[in-house]
């Protein structure tokens, strides 16, 4: 407890240039009190005294604004800034340094049963207001854009964004480049494909509607233009 203790306070000076000394930071950071609060709640709930672990997580919700299940399993070293409005689920796993922002849910969907809620891996970001719904995992060294809405595994490395949550980056390179001008449209070259397109269905529409009107009159078939058929 000791250890986690400390490890806890350094991980606030190395995510927050705004943390000044260490008593501010033990008495004013209420994502650290949310931290050591859920702790000893989940050595309660480890130890089945459930409604005693749920009634710690209620009052260090009251105090800070930040909902973590005593169920849930946390790493070393998480960092929850601001902290008002971020709620953890029962089932989620979170690994180590990583970085939650006000606003975050890892939630449910509201269908599953068991296993519900995400499992975070290590140095991941999950920015403010971000959503991370079911049960897959989100992979080591990830970042999760504000407002991002997230319903499906992430791989190591990325970066998710927008609703619903899609990759744009992996390991620092750009997924489905939006601005890639060598793959711009050419509207003139499309018109002149699609009247080519156009001319071939009618040709074929054209030797169809000849050859049924000669078999029909009995007549040996002549190729399109005049020609004679084979
Ligand atoms: C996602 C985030 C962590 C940055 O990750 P990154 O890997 O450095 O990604 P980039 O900044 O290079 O952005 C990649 C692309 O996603 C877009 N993007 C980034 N964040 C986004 C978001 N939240 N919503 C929509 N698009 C976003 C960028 O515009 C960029 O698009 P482009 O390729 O068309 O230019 C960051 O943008 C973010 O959301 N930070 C918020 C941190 C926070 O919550 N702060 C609150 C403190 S109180």
């Amino acid at each position: 407890m000791g250890s986690h203790f400390k490890s806890d306070i350094r991980a606030v000076f190395e995510n927050d240039p705004a943390a000044r000394s260490v008593f501010e930071v033990v008495f004013t950071y209420s994502g650290l009190h949310a931290i050591w609060a859920h702790r000893i709640a989940h050595a309660l709930f480890r130890k089945r005294w459930f409604t005693l672990a749920r009634m710690i997580a209620q009052v260090s919700r009251f105090f800070t604004g930040i909902e973590i299940h005593p169920g849930a399993r946390i790493g070393s070293r998480l960092f929850i800034d601001h902290g008002m409005g971020v709620v953890i689920g029962e089932t989620c796993e979170i690994g180590d340094d990583v970085v939650i922002y006000q606003g975050v849910t890892l939630g449910g969907t509201g269908k599953e049963k068991g296993k519900r809620h995400p499992t975070i891996g290590n140095n991941v970001v999950i920015a403010s207001g971000a959503k991370v719904l079911g049960s897959f995992r989100v992979g080591d060294n990830c970042n999760i854009g504000a407002n991002s809405v997230v319903l499906r595994p992430v791989p190591d490395g990325s970066t998710v964004v927008g609703i619903p949550g899609r990759i744009v980056k992996t390991n620092g390179q750009r997924v489905g480049d939006r601005l890639d001008h060598t793959k711009l449209p050419d509207p003139i070259i499309e018109m002149f494909r699609t009247m080519q397109r156009e001319i071939d269905a009618l040709k074929a529409e054209l030797e169809r509607t000849r050859r049924a009107a000669e078999s029909a009159d009995g007549r040996q078939p002549v190729g399109y233009g005049g020609e004679k058929g084979q």
